[in-house]
Order: structure tokens, then sequence, then C-alpha cells
């Protein structure tokens, strides 16, 4: 739960101002607005990275997680980059990798204990948000926040990331900043922020027909999702490609 939220990164500009927000235990909500929304800020305030300035942040006492779009990975074994210190049993971290369609773990040289990082094997965007994804879940906390977490995925990957998360976590709250549109729509709720306000907080359906600005945003990530998929379709040179 947020109340009346406000929050600046310089003490100058509020970058969310009076956020008010109350998520269900249990429920699956997409965080969507525009860069620059405040959406990052707002997972960073409900992981306790950072303080309100003013307001109350609320979270249950299991406490959340968040996995960031670019995870980082510590040089050591898969096993180690998963536990990161604590003593995780083998078949929770089995659970784990299965929720978040980590298996191509098993395929590296040495399966779990394969190194990686810098001396160790180099694993790819999509692969290092899954096991982010596993970290997270063996800690089995009561809040998931996911920035991004599954961007890097194919669609398919992404929508099956969701719902394991859905049947094996009916106790855990997931909040995930989402662009895509069929991934937002997977949503139980969606809180649409724009410029540091809640704009809207309802189903995406219901949002698509009663907020224009929403319904414009949907389309214009559609529609960027659309120029991306036919450029990749193109033969394209290996130096022109663009980053992503
Ligand atoms: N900001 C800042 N200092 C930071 C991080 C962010 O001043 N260390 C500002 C940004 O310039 C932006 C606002 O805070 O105006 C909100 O940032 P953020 O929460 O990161 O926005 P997102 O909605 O997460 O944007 P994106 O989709 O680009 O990730
Ligand atoms: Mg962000």
């Amino acid at each position: 739960t947020l109340r009346d939220v406000h929050f600046s990164h310089d003490g100058d500009r509020d970058v969310l101002r009076g956020v008010t927000a109350t998520i269900d235990g249990g429920r699956t909500v997409a965080v969507v607005g525009a860069t620059g929304a405040g959406k990052t800020s707002l997972l960073h305030l409900i992981a306790g990275l950072v303080a309100a300035d003013s307001g109350s942040v609320t979270v249950p006492a299991a406490g959340s997680r968040i996995v960031f779009q670019e995870p980082f990975l510590l040089a050591g074994s898969v096993r180690e980059n998963i536990a990161l210190g604590i003593d995780v049993p083998a078949d929770a971290i089995e659970v784990a990798l299965a929720v978040a369609e980590a298996q191509f773990v098993y395929d590296l040289p040495a399966g779990l204990d394969t190194e990686l990082g810098e001396r160790g094997v180099g694993l790819s965007g999509g692969q290092r948000q899954r096991l982010a994804l596993a970290r997270a879940l063996v800690r089995r906390p009561a809040v998931l926040l996911l920035d991004d977490t599954t961007s890097a995925l194919d669609p398919t990957t992404e929508a099956k990331v969701l719902a394991n998360l859905r049947a094996a976590l009916s106790q855990t709250t997931v909040v995930a900043v989402a662009s895509r549109p069929s991934t937002i729509a997977l949503a139980d709720d969606v809180l649409y922020l724009d410029n540091g306000q809640v704009v809207a907080h309802g189903r995406h359906d219901e949002l698509m027909q009663s907020v224009p600005a929403y319904r414009q945003l949907i389309e214009a990530f559609e529609h960027d999702r659309a120029a991306m998929d036919a450029e990749l379709a193109e033969p394209i040179d290996a130096g022109d490609r663009k980053s992503v």
C-alpha cells in the first residue's frame, strides 16, 4: 500500500507526486507508463531501496525482491549466482529454474556448477533475466518486483514465465513494469503512471475503453514492437545493428 507518496531523486523536482495505490495480495499488477513516468522509482520505493520524502509505503512482513532489467552476474557458478550466499535446497533451485523458464542452465558444460562471469560462460540478456528471476524466487518474497525483467525474452517465453509465476506463486504479489501489450493484458490490473502520478488503476481492457491517453500509449507500444519486428525481419549488417 502506498499513501500519498512524494519522492524526488534530487530533493528538488518530484518524480512521484502524491501516489496512492493499494495492491491486493496475490495479484499481478502491470505498471505502465511512458519513459520517465516514474515506474522504476516506484519499484525502488516498494523495495525499500529509497525512502519516500512524504507519505507512507507498507509492504508485507515477508518483504519484497526486485529483479532488474539488466541483472548482474557474479563470477561464480550458476548455483552460487542463484543462492547468493544463502543455503538453498537443491529442489528449491530446481523449482525456481522451472518457473523462470531457465532450464537452459542444465545444458551448460557443467550444469549448475558451470562458472559464469568474466572467466566463465557468458549469458545472453534473456538468459541473465531468467537466472535473476530464479535468484529472486528462491528467496520466497511476498512481493516480487519486476522492472521490465522479461523484456529480453521472446513473447512466447515471456508469456510462459508469467503463467508459471501465476501458477506457482498464487500467494505472491507480482508488480511488473511492462511495455509489451500482450504482457500487459495478462496482468490482473494495470497501474497507469504519467509524469509521477497514478492516472488510472484498473483492468487493461477497461482502461483501453475509458482512458484515451492510456490507449494511445498502448498503441504506440504496439507500433514500436511492430517496427522492431520488421527491422529484425530485414537482413541487416552486424555493424548496422542497433542495440536495444
Ligand atoms: N531520475 C532522476 N535520478 C535518478 C533516476 C531517475 O532524477 N537517479 C528521474 C528521471 O529523469 C525521470 C524520473 O526520475 O524524470 C523518473 O525516472 P524513472 O522512475 O526511472 O522512470 P521510468 O518510468 O522507470 O522510465 P523508463 O521507462 O525509461 O525506465
Ligand atoms: Mg525504468
